[in-house]
């Protein structure tokens, strides 16, 4: 696991999207797990700053987004097709074929719907780099705290809180989904890279319960522990309840010094 401490939200999403960027170079034909959520909007602006100014092509690319709401059609401007629409999709060159996201309108046959979506990543390879936001709570996804570690894409109940922390996007109360679609943990720990942002003081408490705490599906994101290839990309004030932070400093130092392909 690479913690990679920045100073703030810019650099966390420069960063993130440099490494996102030299993956694409890499391998064009990249499948890449997407996220939503506030912290990804820096992120996503900086890729098609990147597509803009050096020509990063995404035409390759197939995409599988993480979630999407139960009950939210793709045009529903809270839904997360709507998200990845106005903040990355219509501003890039990706093929619309070559993307995917858990339909929020389907009624019935859930398991049926979720391992299709789980039979498509197979289909495409496998995902190869993951983003990942972190809840409030420590979900990853819609992964809410005591979901299975083992889990795969279903439909998830979300908790009170991640409703509260929602509501500011469903200004009307009562109006807000309370359940999801979501790739499971055992989804996303099969991702051969994954990268997971957070940033500001809220996430504070969930960072470090995931980076030293116990593995626990109390806190779903402590899953990553069990991860070959990691990186939590987080900014100061996520960082402040880490207790090794010295240490990441010297572990980052030495990554740059003899193994930098992991910081690109
Ligand atoms: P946020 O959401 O980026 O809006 O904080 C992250 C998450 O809940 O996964």
């Amino acid at each position: 696991m690479l913690v990679v401490l920045k100073r703030d939200y810019e650099e966390v999403s420069r960063q993130a999207a440099r490494l996102i960027a030299s993956a694409v170079r890499r391998k064009p034909a990249l499948t890449l797990g997407l996220a939503t959520g506030g912290t990804m909007v820096g992120i996503y602006d900086q890729l098609v700053r990147l597509h803009k100014e050096e020509a990063l092509d995404f035409s390759r690319v197939v995409t599988f987004n993480l979630d999407e709401y139960l009950g939210l059609a793709a045009d529903h401007p809270q839904s997360f097709h709507h998200f990845m629409r106005e903040n990355f999709f219509s501003r890039v060159n990706i093929d619309p074929r070559n993307v995917h996201i858990p339909d929020g309108t389907i009624r019935g046959n859930y398991d049926q719907y979720c391992a299709g979506y789980e039979e498509a990543i197979r289909q495409a390879g496998g995902i190869d780099l993951q983003l990942l936001g972190i809840g409030r709570n420590g979900h990853v996804g819609f992964n809410e705290p005591t979901s299975s570690i083992g889990s795969r894409t279903r439909l998830k109940v979300l908790t009170r809180e991640t409703i509260e922390d929602n509501q500011k996007s469903f200004p009307s109360a009562g109006e807000g989904p309370r359940c999801a679609i979501t790739m499971g943990i055992g989804t996303i720990l099969e991702a051969r890279r994954i990268l997971l942002m957070a940033t500001g003081a809220s996430k504070a408490a969930a960072v470090a319960k995931s980076i030293e705490g116990p593995i626990t599906s109390a806190v779903s994101a402590s899953a990553l522990q069990l991860h070959p290839d990691v990186t939590f990309l987080i900014d100061e004030q996520a960082a402040s309840q880490l207790t090794q932070r010295e240490y990441y400093r010297q572990v980052l130092e030495m990554t740059a010094l003899l193994t930098p392909e992991r910081l690109s």
